[in-house]
């Protein structure tokens, strides 16, 4: 009797564990993480591609072009080659399909003295033109995010 329970109780663990069930369930669920990884939208696709880029940074120019406290540091800039560098930059810092191959935030921005006043202000801008371009909040907050480590780099007083 004591020996057909165990008995009984192993032919149901072998069937449990048979290699075939194992195997089968260890490919599903490895195919669904990856099809999982490669469904998953990017930051670039959940926030509605190069027309919101572009939006955010038309925006951006005008709000910065009005604004007391950065301006003075774009004056003497090149918009259109800030427009266009800024654009691939976020793209790619949003896993977009660009490749930003200009020099690091460090030194662009190192010999500008910028303190974290400005950037501080400099970022609720950049959320005044994610406003205006009708961001989603949570889709500002995963930009926002992507931002924040680039605040040491950019900080220089
Ligand atoms: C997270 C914040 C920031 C990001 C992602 C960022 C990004 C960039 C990028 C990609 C460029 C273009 C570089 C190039 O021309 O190769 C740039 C240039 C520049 N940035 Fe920033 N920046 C940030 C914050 C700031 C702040 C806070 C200021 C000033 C208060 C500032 C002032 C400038 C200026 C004056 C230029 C040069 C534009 C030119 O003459 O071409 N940036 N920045």
């Amino acid at each position: 009797m004591k020996k057909s329970i165990i008995l009984l109780l192993l032919m149901s663990c072998f069937a449990c564990s048979s290699p075939s069930g194992n195997i089968e369930s260890h490919v599903e669920s490895h195919i669904d993480s990856n099809s999982q990884a490669q469904t998953e939208p990017t930051l670039y696709q959940k926030m509605g591609e190069k027309p919101a880029l572009d939006n955010i940074i038309d925006h951006l120019i005008n709000i910065i072009g009005q604004d007391d406290v950065v301006f003075a540091h774009f004056a003497q800039s090149n918009v259109t080659r800030f427009q266009d560098q800024l654009t691939v930059f976020l793209c790619h810092l949003a896993d977009g399909p660009c490749q930003y191959k200009g020099d690091s935030m460090e030194d662009i921005h190192q010999g500008m003295y910028i303190n974290k006043n400005e950037f501080n202000h400099f970022v609720e801008l950049f959320i005044e033109a994610m406003d205006a371009a009708d961001i989603s909040y949570p889709i500002q907050n995963l930009l926002l995010a992507q931002l924040a480590p680039l605040r040491k780099t950019i900080i220089n007083m």
